[in-house]
């Protein structure tokens, strides 16, 4: 049997998938990236010291273990060779000719969509995410594989740019500057392309070997482009399938689903958030969770833990082990709630059954739980923590039908119990 696992973000992304990755990977030969770009921003701290990543897998501070962004990313080359720097990366990375490029031009019209949206606008990270995917799958796309020929590179990106440039116009937006755009991609091009290679052979040895590889899920369900409440989304698939078809890895050889669970809620960007909590509760949470951005600093919106939208994740992801995450940061409340379920109309309804307009309107059921007061961030047996922690969490597992597996209990790499 082979040893893939799938770690997931199963609400509206940064359920603190980047710690869980770095965790497990001191037993992971190897770490895809398999999806999304450099709109994840996944933090690492190890020894006090802060690594948010955005494109290099969540296992480079573990020195034996191997990254690979396999085909189904999509690759901004300044985000990465700037990333490239940051880390020893010498013979362990490895980067599908596959993935397409984000060009100057995909940020541009990301911001001109969003601007033009005015009061409508989704919040994107504007890091050129959609326009990028939207390429890719009209054909117009660019992938790393055309860098290996430059002069074909240059006849395809200014055969894009000229379109695109006249579409910038349309939106009242300054063009891009191909000539000055192609020097900066030409510099960028050296310190990627020694990393490029075939990621599904190397995939494919590594299966047949038995290797253990951990495929580092970012987003979240909840904004998976198909399961979302569209166009509250993001421009990828965010569920298993997605190792397949990011990856080239079959979907029989996944073992485990690892579902990273936040013991509340947060979002950025817009879009119905049924639990959210506009009142000082959730200026504190935010406060004592961090719960800022880590790929663009916005405060992220806050929410109590929503049960009906995570059993959805759950059973569309086919999660096999929940992570719970941030638990330390509800020590200290008097009460907290989950939503177990939505009544629209005094009816239920589930989450499967909602577009963003029922979401917008729905009211959550809650059930309400006693809170506790010790600080249980050294903890590492699940018997040591709180009885009404241990509750809130037995509550979730039975809830959610799949065992808890582990718990993070801070942002540090030790700070978790193990079950
Ligand atoms: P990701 O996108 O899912 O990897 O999550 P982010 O890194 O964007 O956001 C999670 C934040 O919470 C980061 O700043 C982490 O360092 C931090 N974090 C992760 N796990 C825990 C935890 O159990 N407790 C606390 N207090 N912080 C955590
Ligand atoms: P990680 O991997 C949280 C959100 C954006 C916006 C929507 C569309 O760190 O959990 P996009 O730029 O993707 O076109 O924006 O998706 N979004 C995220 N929210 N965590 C992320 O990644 C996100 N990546 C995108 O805020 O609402
Ligand atoms: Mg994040």
């Amino acid at each position: 049997m082979s040893n893939v696992s799938v770690i997931l973000g199963t609400q509206w992304g940064d359920e603190g998938k980047g710690k869980i990755v770095d965790l497990l990977s001191s037993n992971a030969d190897y770490v895809v990236r398999f999806h999304g770009g450099n709109n994840a921003g996944h933090t690492i701290v190890v020894n006090n010291k802060k690594y948010p990543l955005h494109l290099i897998p969540s296992g480079i501070l573990n020195p034996k273990t191997k990254c690979v962004i396999a085909n189904g990313v999509v690759i901004d080359l300044e985000v990465l060779a700037e990333e490239i720097k940051m880390f020893d990366v010498r013979g362990r990375l490895f980067i599908s000719d596959r993935c397409h490029l984000i060009l100057p031009y995909h940020k541009a019209l990301d911001q001109a969509y969003e601007n033009a949206r005015g009061s409508q606008k989704l919040g994107t990270t504007t890091r050129g995410i959609g326009p990028a995917y939207s390429d890719k799958v009209s054909y117009n796309g660019i992938r790393i594989y055309e860098l290996k020929d430059w002069n074909l590179f240059v006849e395809k990106f200014t055969f894009q740019a000229n379109i695109k440039n006249k579409i910038l116009k349309t939106f009242g937006i300054k063009e891009i500057n191909i000539k000055k755009e192609l020097e900066k991609i030409s510099k960028f091009r050296k310190i990627v392309l020694p990393f490029v290679t075939d990621t599904f052979l190397l995939l494919q040895n590594a299966l047949f070997q038995k290797k253990n590889i951990l495929m580092e899920g970012a987003q979240a369900v909840m904004i998976d482009v198909d399961f979302s409440p569209y166009p509250f989304s993001t421009a990828s698939n965010t569920i298993p399938g997605a190792v397949n078809t990011g990856a080239g890895i079959p979907v029989q050889e996944i073992s485990k689903v690892l579902g990273v669970v936040k013991a509340y809620t947060s979002r950025v960007g817009g879009g119905p958030l049924p639990t959210e909590l506009t009142d000082k509760l959730g200026d504190e949470i935010r406060e004592k969770g961090k719960e800022y951005g880590t790929t663009t600093g916005r405060p992220r919106r806050i929410g109590w833990l929503d049960l009906e939208a995570t059993k959805f994740a759950c059973e569309v992801s086919g999660v096999t082990d929940l992570v719970i995450t941030k638990i330390d940061v509800l020590s200290g409340l008097k009460n907290i709630k989950v939503c177990i379920g939505y009544k629209l109309n005094n009816k239920s309804i589930p989450y499967s059954s909602c577009g963003y307009q029922e979401l917008a309107k729905l009211t959550p059921e809650y059930k309400e739980f006693p809170g506790w007061e010790e600080d249980i961030m050294k903890i590492k047996n699940f018997k040591d923590l709180p009885k009404n922690c241990q509750e809130y969490l037995r509550f979730i597992e039975k809830f959610l039908n799949v065992k808890i597996s582990l718990i993070s209990v801070g942002p540090q790499r030790e700070e978790y119990i193990k079950i």
